[in-house]
């Protein structure tokens, strides 16, 4: 890495679409990135996939719900980068599977919230954690992965399952997304969320039509965007249309 190499975080990177960011970003020229998951074992067999693959990616370990391990990371990163450039927040799950998740009406209250903790409050808990190192160099992309099926204009017509607890939580996720942009609009650290589009992940399932690289394609457009930039914006994934278009929230 350079002085100038460009420092990108990514949460829960060890596979899915995590890993795939983690490869495509590592293979822009200038960036360097730092992959992180909350399975120490599980990231490190991650980083040396990427060696494999010509990635030289950092790690360290970063469960973003748990805020001892979001202040471990946040003085290790200051240490040895003294910066951070782009903040990739990936980290997601997806209690769908279970029958009660089917509906608001059976869902527990306490997956909901454990889902919201993982999905919504932890970007929340990451940007306050980083958002100061961002400031100090005026520069900084954040990326939150979301999905369609958190559109509230989509939703009454959509035929997606009902999934509460994912739908919900990635609504707090847009949500974050939308006032984390309003407030630093006066500055160069640009705020936008997308949506991968449903791919073959654990979370996805093997019939999933996508591949995770193909839904990694949109995290490094809004990753590398110049000044003047989208910001608060909704993207679908941009193999849908050859170019980035705007969701409704
Ligand atoms: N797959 C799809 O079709 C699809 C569609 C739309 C949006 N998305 C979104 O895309 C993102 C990635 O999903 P994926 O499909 O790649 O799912 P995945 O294969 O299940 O991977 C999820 C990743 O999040 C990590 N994670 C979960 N909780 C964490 C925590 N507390 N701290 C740190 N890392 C944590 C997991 O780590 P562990 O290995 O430790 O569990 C794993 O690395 C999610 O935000 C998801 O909602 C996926």
């Amino acid at each position: 890495m350079t002085k100038q190499s460009r420092v990108a975080v990514i949460t829960g990177s060890n596979r899915g679409l995590g890993y795939a960011i983690a490869k495509k970003l590592g293979q822009t020229q200038g960036i360097q990135v730092i992959v992180t998951s909350r399975g120490e074992v599980e990231g490190r067999v991650a980083q040396e996939k990427l060696a494999q693959e010509g990635v030289s990616a950092d790690y360290h370990s970063l469960d973003v719900t748990n805020e001892e391990s979001v202040q471990a990371f946040t003085a290790w990163l200051k240490q040895m980068y003294g910066k951070v450039d782009i903040l990739i927040n990936n980290a997601g799950v997806n209690p769908t599977r279970q029958i009660e998740e089917s509906s608001v009406l059976t869902v527990k209250l306490e997956t909901m919230l454990s889902t919201f903790a993982t999905n919504a409050l932890a970007v929340a808990r990451i940007s306050q954690a980083l958002i100061g190192l961002m400031k100090e160099q005026n520069y900084g992309r954040i990326v939150n992965i979301s999905t369609e099926m958190a559109s509230l204009t989509a939703t009454p017509n959509d035929n997606y399952p009902l999934a509460p607890s994912y739908r919900l939580s990635k609504l707090g996720l847009n949500g974050v997304t939308v006032i984390l942009a309003k407030e630093l609009q006066e500055t160069n650290i640009l705020v936008n969320a997308y949506s991968p589009g449903w791919m073959q992940t654990d979370m996805g399932g093997e019939n999933a039509p996508f591949t995770p690289e193909e839904g990694a394609e949109t995290a490094v457009y809004l990753a590398t965007l110049p000044e003047g930039g989208a910001q608060g914006k909704f993207f679908a994934e941009m193999r849908k249309s050859g170019g980035a278009i705007e969701l409704n929230w």
